[in-house]
């Protein structure tokens, strides 16, 4: 269950109605130039529409927040404590995930007034509160504003999955941003070497950080909100180990695929070469090959693929083999969370997160700190792609289930899945740190997921 410190039970509750308007509204503007058609569609299994994760965020304000504080609460509408409960099952049970985008009742203007009647008890709620907060009840806010976020980034990536489903491929955010896509030429060749040539001098070396060995803290320090998966903190034994400067770019991935990574069953796990030779995998997700030159779709529809961006929408199984090929290794969760604390802080204001709205990684910028070859600085580390980990996703030791439906949040789910690190272009900014735990099975690529590489320093020289 996460915890609130008593830095928070200090803060007063008209600062926490100004965060809480500021959650809630961000998730209206991601979807404001989405069509209520666009809102209903569901894609694949694990996708949920849009409509869905509106209405699904504000159920989590109504059961875990309002219910049980307000005597005498009245639900917007008793049927959808079970049409959006997601998988809570001491809830009382819920719908199929995979028919979500069949529910084209309640309609989206309906989803928006039952926002609103959440919306308003939960402003009463807050503003009743005098002075200092109650500390459960801070510690259920912060739970809900943390959801939404997460919500927030799946609205990006479930949409750009049902309109890349779309043989007509329609643009989440049709104007391109100029942020992105600075140089970009019509379109980079697959081969090797005409893609080295076109796109050199763009791409920022690539340079490693070593890392001492150790024994190192890890895990949330209990400062500030956590989830209990980041808990409890404890130490953990690492071997020296260096780390990439920054993410494997679309360019380096192209030559694994030109040098056969796709078609060498020795640079696959069991169950990963099973998967690409199942699925005839031969690329990214997203990615699309017209004559010799590669595009991909992207939040501005479909794009030139630039080789200086990180490589994006590649699996656990993906990532792990380019490691292989590449004469090296995916890190452990604990050997990122160590380079990642020695980040300065501002690689968070300034990383390309949701609030930059990109919604698309770019690429990693040209410095002389980075060029530095004996202690180059980290790029890309908050924001841009995920960041596969070597580690499965497990509990901590000393970790224990919380009681109640908030003890199906997180724990119920450590079982065949990997970690992931470091947020994405779709990730909030105040939603993401150096201990957040994200977690996906092998196979998924439609998060935005890429490569950081790290090796053992024996390789090095
Ligand atoms: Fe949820």
């Amino acid at each position: 269950m996460p915890r609130t410190s008593s830095l928070y039970i200090e803060s007063l509750s008209h600062e926490w109605l100004e965060r809480y308007d500021k959650v809630r509204n961000q998730s209206l503007k991601l979807v404001e130039t989405l069509t209520p058609e666009d809102q209903m569609v569901q894609s694949m299994p694990e996708a949920s529409p849009a409509k869905w994760h509106i209405a699904h965020t504000t159920w989590f304000f109504e059961t875990f927040v309002l219910a049980p504080r307000i005597s005498g609460y009245v639900p917007f509408d008793t049927r959808f404590s079970f049409l959006f409960n997601s998988y809570y099952k001491r809830l009382g049970g819920h719908p199929h995930r995979t028919i979500r985008g069949a529910f084209s009742r309640p309609s989206l203007d309906e989803i928006r007034l039952y926002r609103m009647h959440v919306d308003n008890a939960m402003q009463e709620l807050l503003g009743r509160e005098r002075g200092e907060m109650n500390a459960e009840l801070l510690r259920l806010l912060e739970l809900g504003l943390n959801h939404e976020q997460q919500h927030q980034e799946l609205i990006v990536t479930d949409i750009k999955h049902a309109f890349w489903t779309n043989p007509i491929r329609p643009a989440f955010r049709p104007a391109l941003h100029p942020a992105l896509h600075p140089t970009s030429k019509p379109g980079c060749h697959s081969g090797q070497v005409r893609a080295v040539e076109s796109s050199a001098s763009r791409v920022v070396p690539l340079a490693w950080r070593h890392f001492d060995e150790g024994t190192y803290e890890v895990g949330h320090d209990m400062r500030g909100f956590a989830f209990d998966n980041e808990l409890p903190r404890h130490k953990a034994y690492l071997k020296s180990f260096c780390i990439a400067s920054r993410l494997i770019t679309n360019q380096e991935y192209m030559i694994f695929m030109d040098n056969g990574g796709y078609r060498r069953p020795e640079l696959w796990l069991s169950d990963a070469w099973d998967h690409v030779c199942d699925n005839g995998w031969g690329s990214p997700l997203y990615w699309e090959r017209t004559g010799d030159t590669w595009a991909q779709f992207t939040c501005n529809g479909m794009m030139p693929l630039d080789p200086a961006e990180p490589v994006c929408h590649v699996s656990f199984y993906e990532a792990d083999a380019f490691a292989r090929w590449a004469d090296a290794r995916l890190p452990t969760e604990f050997e990122w969370e160590i380079a990642a604390g020695s980040v300065r802080d501002s690689a968070k204001t300034s990383g390309n997160l949701l609030e930059k709205e990109n919604f698309h990684p770019v690429p990693a910028r040209q410095s002389a700190k980075a060029a530095n070859q004996l202690r180059p600085s980290l790029q890309q580390v908050f924001g841009d792609t995920w960041e596969w980990t070597s580690s499965p996703y497990t509990a901590y030791p000393g970790y224990h289930f919380p009681a109640g439906a908030e003890g199906e949040y997180n724990g119920k789910f450590m079982c065949n899945q990997m970690v992931l690190r470091g947020g994405s272009c779709a990730t909030p900014e105040s939603h993401i740190r150096s201990t957040y735990r994200n977690f996906f099975p092998p196979q998924m690529r439609w998060q935005f997921s890429g490569i950081r590489l790290a090796r053992n320093p024996e390789l090095d020289g």
